[in-house]
């Protein structure tokens, strides 16, 4: 086990990630219960993250003295390495020189840290995001690492094992940054590197029984990949316990309903409500070309479905959701700036209306690891390797007002479009496709007569978390054909469009 001690940062998650990818089991625990979660048994190797504060202004995070004399090797990262020197006698002072982005590191000694990963008098290339640096080491430590901002960017004091750097080895932007965590935990840590998602799994599932008792639950179904992971792993862990509902807003894309039920009621004999809502959001969102008021009204309507069904369910206790850690973070970030870019209506709005304790077993996870979790609890690899669907589904894939008339074009050129991406084999290359139907009429020519129909925009972007994305870069042949297609099959399309910004600007869906 790897203890990483939490002081704040945006991205411990993802240094719990990496740890994971070198095949090792890690908690995380804020900083001020560091200390008691050493626990009886000590962890192999203590991580410190990043954080947010300066530790030469009072009243900021400390890191307990007795992380580093347990006898366990220690990494601190950023602030991490920062609480590390000022704990053990270093200093540490505001810079002039503020290092924000892509920075050069200096390798100037050797180090077990480094092993495998960099040579002395290497350059490469981290990632920097600090204003205060180290200008003292502590006794028995010397520099391994320098940068322009940072004279101690890397310190070890190789006979305690403790290592500190001031870049952050955790984002990709440290390309060689999983290889020094991999390496630190593994080979200085002495960790074996066979943890894998069967082992996620089994204490996951020892987990939701212990939280749960014998309590019932209720998993709202949404059509995806986080949804469908989280019902499986909690049926494994209380079979008959759980009931999913499935409220269908008539908003999903074409045959995806019927999906949904055939799997969860079929393959697996989940006890799933269908709630076929389809009309009663149509009739809200009658009129309604606002954005933001689209997805209002629907993330509303959602919660009072939801609520209505769940309500018939007299003893239901808990309410679990397939939330992942972008998801929440998303979700956190945007609350927290001061403009609301999109409301998600999917993260935080069901608990405290519904007054029902919160489930969510992949809260810890990224998309690609809900897709291997899912794959080992045997979930087809169809459903695994889904793209993305925001929850308020199709209508905000047709900009200005929805109707059935609009929904059913929509769904029928959608399907096109996914298709041919599927033949042409780039389905999983993609991390979301999906056509928009513009609220625009254009004058075309079919046959002999005069046509006045709607324009068919598709979009296709790449990304690893949904975050930040790009375009998909198609071929001409791909998109005429395709654009073809549509145009033929699809009556009330005359024209299809193709759609480039990445996103920021652009946001991955139109609305
Ligand atoms: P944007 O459009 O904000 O989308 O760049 C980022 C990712 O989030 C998905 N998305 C949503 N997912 N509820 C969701 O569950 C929503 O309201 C929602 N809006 C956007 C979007 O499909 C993309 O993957």
């Amino acid at each position: 086990r790897v203890l990483i001690v939490d002081f704040g940062s945006q991205v411990t998650q993802l240094i719990a990630r990496r740890v994971r990818e070198a095949g090792v089991y890690s908690e995380i625990v804020p900083f001020d219960k560091a200390e008691a979660a050493l626990g009886p048994v000590l962890p192999r190797a203590i991580i410190l993250s990043g954080g947010p504060a300066s530790v030469h202004e009072t009243g900021t995070p400390r890191a307990p003295s007795a992380i580093f004399s347990a006898g366990v090797p220690v990494l601190g990262i950023c602030y991490g390495e920062q609480a590390m020197v000022a704990a053990l006698g270093g200093q540490v002072e505001a810079g002039n020189e503020r290092e924000f982005g892509r920075a050069d590191l200096k390798i100037i000694d050797e180090t077990p840290l480094f092993d495998g990963v960099f040579e002395e008098g290497e350059r490469a290339q981290v990632w920097m995001s600090h204003g205060d640096r180290v200008t003292k080491l502590p006794p028995g430590f010397r520099a391994v690492g320098i940068s322009t901002g940072a004279p101690f960017a890397a310190i070890a004091d190789d006979s305690r094992r403790l290592y500190g750097v001031q870049f952050h080895p955790e984002v990709v932007h440290t390309p060689k940054g999983a290889a020094l965590i991999a390496n630190f935990v593994r080979d200085i840590a002495g960790c074996d590197g066979a943890w894998s998602m069967a082992q996620f799994r089994e204490a996951e599932v020892a987990r939701i029984r212990e939280q749960v008792g014998d309590g019932r639950v209720v998993c709202g179904l949404s059509g995806g990949v986080d949804s469908a992971v989280a019902a499986l792993l909690i049926h494994e862990a209380i079979g008959e316990q759980l009931t999913c509902i499935f409220v269908d807003h008539g908003l999903l894309r074409q045959d995806e309903a019927t999906q949904v039920v055939d799997l969860f009621r079929g393959a697996y004999n989940i006890p799933l409500v269908h709630v076929d809502a389809g009309e009663r959001f149509l009739r809200a969102l009658e009129g309604v070309s606002d954005p933001e008021a689209k997805r209002k009204i629907i993330g509303r309507l959602f919660v009072e479905v939801f609520e209505e069904e769940s309500e018939k369910l007299e003893d239901a206790e808990f309410l679990a959701q397939g939330t992942l850690y972008p998801d929440a973070s998303r979700a956190c970030r945007r609350g927290r700036a001061s403009v609301t870019i999109k409301s998600h209506h999917n993260v935080g709005g069901l608990p405290e209306t519904m007054k029902l304790k919160l489930v969510e077993p992949l809260r810890a996870l990224f998309k690609d690891e809900v897709r291997a979790l899912g794959r080992e609890l045997g979930l087809p690899e169809a459903f695994v390797g889904r793209h993305p669907f925001p929850g308020p589904g199709l209508a905000i894939r047709i900009p200005g007002e929805i109707t059935p008339e609009k929904l059913d074009i929509l769904r029928k050129a959608d399907a096109i479009y996914l298709e041919e991406i599927r033949k042409a084999g780039l389905y999983d290359t993609i991390w979301q496709a999906f056509a928009v139907l513009l609220p625009v009429r254009t004058v075309g020519v079919m046959g002999d007569a005069r046509t006045y129909d709607f324009v068919c925009a598709l979009r296709a972007v790449t990304s690893t978390d949904g975050m930040t994305a790009d375009y998909y870069d198609f071929s001409h042949d791909f998109l005429g054909h395709a654009a073809r297609r549509i145009i033929n099959e699809v009556r009330g399309i005359n024209r299809v469009s193709t759609t480039s910004p990445p996103s920021p600007p652009g946001t991955i869906e139109w609305e």
